[in-house]
């Protein structure tokens, strides 16, 4: 028996927000009450001053498994999600080798079961090896538990592809993720073209890139009738196709990270590969922008894209690194200062950070509820901690956020009943 005590609790399905204690019988909710009085031999878990939120759902995370597991695996990619306060992960597929038969979509599942600590779902290849040619037995993969499809860390640049992607998947209930991108118009950019990249003499990605791809699937949603999601938006432009495609009823839905609403390509000024991500880093307005449209539903959640690089793969000069960042344990914190600066509030970061995401990938949102398992995270607000290689606990420290302290710190995360994760 646990009971947590003294918590401020915020469910929004629920429409539950106040200090509430809990209590929790065989890893079940069994009673909420404003003051529940703790029996011998039950463990109290003092949440005095800590926040008590349904756990967190990452719709987009890479933990390189199989294949590359010197960068992050399995265990270390949901070591580093339960202490970022998730208890839910979609994997990419652009593992090695892709996720495009359903053994692998199978192997994500087990492996992701044996570790045990939160629920890990694959996404499968729109296209198999992802080389944007012919399109994967969909069917199979879903049936095998393939949560959606995407090529992500490449866009499907062939139209008529994304076009049949989009209508197959729509008609066997799954959708479609884009990483949205025209390798043409990236022309091999490194930073978001801009005065940084040109004062760095940096190769510039035009914000174009992203845009005209995202008009692109905006239109075929609305041809085809059928849904698409938008992966990690980032620029303005893009912010402002999505909503017109909302407007003309399209079945769009799209995810921005923690990072594209914090940090701008001033990251970059020490030709810092940490800094180097897909879509790049990009300027005030872009944040701005991005900020907004996640506060008045026009970008539906938020997804880490956690993307762990090796320390020798970041090494390398800042036109041959591979682009990413590892996300998990920074979310929250990010969120916070943007509950803090007023874009959002508590409740409106839970949607974005669990219910949104829940839903947009058909699984049952988690809630803080009676008879429902204990699947909830316990964060305080207010604690400054100190990213360094230590406190990540992910295998690869990739994030220009290293040495710099964060405010919001996830005290506990309980998942399937259990305390998975204790600060
Ligand atoms: C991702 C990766 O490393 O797999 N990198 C990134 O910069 N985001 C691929 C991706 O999501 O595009
Ligand atoms: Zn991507």
């Amino acid at each position: 028996m646990v009971i947590v005590k003294n918590g401020y609790m915020i469910d929004p399905l629920n429409n539950l927000e106040g200090k509430f204690d809990i209590l929790i019988e065989n890893g079940v909710i069994t009673k909420i009450e404003e003051s529940i009085q703790p029996f011998p031999r039950c463990e109290i878990i003092d949440a005095t001053e800590k926040i008590v939120s349904p756990s967190f759902v990452d719709i987009h995370v890479h933990f390189r498994d199989p294949g590359q597991t010197y960068k992050e695996d399995i265990y270390t990619g949901s070591l580093a999600a339960v202490a970022g306060g998730y208890t839910t992960v979609v994997c990419m597929p652009n593992t090695t080798p892709t996720l495009d038969e359903a053994s692998l979509i199978r192997y994500v599942i087990e492996k992701g079961e044996k570790v045990g600590l939160c629920r890990v779902l694959p996404s499968a290849a729109i296209t198999k090896g992802r080389k944007g040619r012919e399109l994967t037995e969909m069917a199979l993969l879903k049936e095998a538990g393939a949560v959606y499809f995407t090529d992500d860390g490449l866009p499907v640049m062939d139209s008529f592809i994304m076009r049949k992607a989009m209508e197959y998947a729509g008609s066997i209930g799954s959708f479609v993720a884009d990483h949205c991108e025209d390798l043409s118009l990236s022309n091999n950019g490194v930073a978001h073209e801009g005065e940084i990249a040109a004062v760095l003499g940096l190769p510039p990605l035009p914000p174009e890139s992203e845009d005209t791809m995202v008009a692109r699937d905006c239109i075929l949603s609305i041809q085809t009738g059928m849904p698409v999601h938008i992966c990690h938006i980032s620029s303005k432009l893009s912010v402002e196709i999505v909503a017109w495609a909302k407007a003309m009823g399209a079945k769009v839905t799209a995810e921005v990270t923690p990072h594209h609403l914090y940090l701008t390509d001033d990251e970059l000024t020490e030709f810092s590969c940490n800094a180097k991500v897909s879509p790049p880093l990009r300027n005030y307005e872009d944040i701005e922008a991005t900020r907004w449209a996640l506060s008045s539903g026009i970008i539906d959640c938020v997804a880490t894209d956690h993307a762990p690089h090796a320390h020798h793969e970041k090494m390398m000069d800042i036109h041959l690194c591979p682009p990413g960042m590892v996300g998990l344990q920074f979310a929250l914190p990010i969120l916070l200062e943007l509950v803090k600066k007023d874009y959002l509030d508590l409740k409106k970061m839970v949607e974005v950070m669990s219910t949104n995401p829940s839903k947009l990938i058909g699984i049952k949102p988690p809630q803080i509820k009676v008879g429902e398992k204990a699947e909830f995270t316990i964060f305080d607000p207010f604690e400054s901690w100190e990213v360094n290689e230590e406190t990540i606990l992910s295998k690869s420290k990739n994030t220009p956020l290293l040495g710099r302290k964060l405010i919001g710190k996830v005290k506990y995360t309980f998942y399937n009943g259990k305390v998975v994760y204790r600060d």
